[in-house]
């Protein structure tokens, strides 16, 4: 994937956090997806949809690009200027009681966003799974904790992320809060390479937010927080 080639569609207006591009890149990087018209992956937590245009584009698939804060209307408009209206479907449903076809999925993919939902064991099971078909694949990238803090979220993060703190969690607990089930191959989790490049071009837009998060970024998020990289294969 050359994420050049997207450069104007990331900007401030269509980032929420550190770039989701760079994080897709990485995912899509070490497990590549190519599919046809008529598969069909689900963009969990799109934000503005960003990801999901990159996502029909690299992988060829149909994909329907949820979230919550964001309306599907606003989206929708998005995608249309985009030139993906036919291709990227926009909803807006809470990932905690999601109205899809059980195993409509050829994979499923959320950015920055799994952390805010899906922090309990079991979730991936109830919520997730049934969704997925045989052979399908989950990737996830999301901020969290470095393996060496596990579980000091509060006490290292508080300044930073207030009550959110408790959000972020290392690639060694979100491996124990994903699980097992007998449909699922394969459960990866890592601590991501992009995470630099991500809060650099985050801080770069000049964005409100950025500038906030630029004021913790040498004394918590860069000693303590990673991002934390989920590739779970379901089998065939
Ligand atoms: C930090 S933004 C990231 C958005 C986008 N994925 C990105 O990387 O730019 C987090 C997103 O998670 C979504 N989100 C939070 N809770 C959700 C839920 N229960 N169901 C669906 N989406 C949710 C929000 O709507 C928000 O857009």
């Amino acid at each position: 994937m050359d994420i050049s080639s997207y450069e104007k569609y990331i900007s401030k207006e269509t980032m929420m956090g550190p770039n989701s591009v760079r994080i897709l890149e990485e995912l899509l990087g070490r497990h590549p997806l190519r599919f046809t018209a008529d598969d069909l992956i689900l963009d969990l937590g799109c934000g503005t949809g960003l990801t999901s245009l990159v996502i029909a584009k690299e992988t060829g698939a149909k994909v329907y690009a949820d979230d919550l804060w964001v309306s599907a209307e606003e989206n929708g408009q998005r995608f249309a200027q985009w030139g993906v209206g036919g291709q990227v479907m926009p909803i807006c449903e809470d990932a905690n009681n999601l109205h899809f076809e059980k195993e409509q999925f050829n994979a499923l993919i959320s950015i920055d966003s799994y952390h805010y939902f899906a922090g309990r064991e079991g979730f991936f099971q109830e919520k997730i799974l049934p969704f997925v078909k045989d052979g399908g694949v989950v990737l996830i990238g999301i901020p969290g904790l470095k393996d060496e803090y596990t579980g000091r979220a509060e006490e290292l993060l508080t300044d930073w992320l207030g009550d959110d703190a408790y959000l972020f969690k290392s690639p060694t607990r979100w491996k124990e809060l994903i699980g097992r089930h007998e449909r699922m191959e394969s459960v990866q989790t890592w601590e991501m390479d992009c995470f630099g490049k991500a809060w650099s071009e985050w801080f770069a837009t000049n964005h409100k937010f950025a500038c906030d998060d630029r004021q913790y970024f040498e004394t918590i998020i860069k000693p303590y927080t990673c991002f934390v990289g989920i590739d779970v294969t379901l089998k065939s």
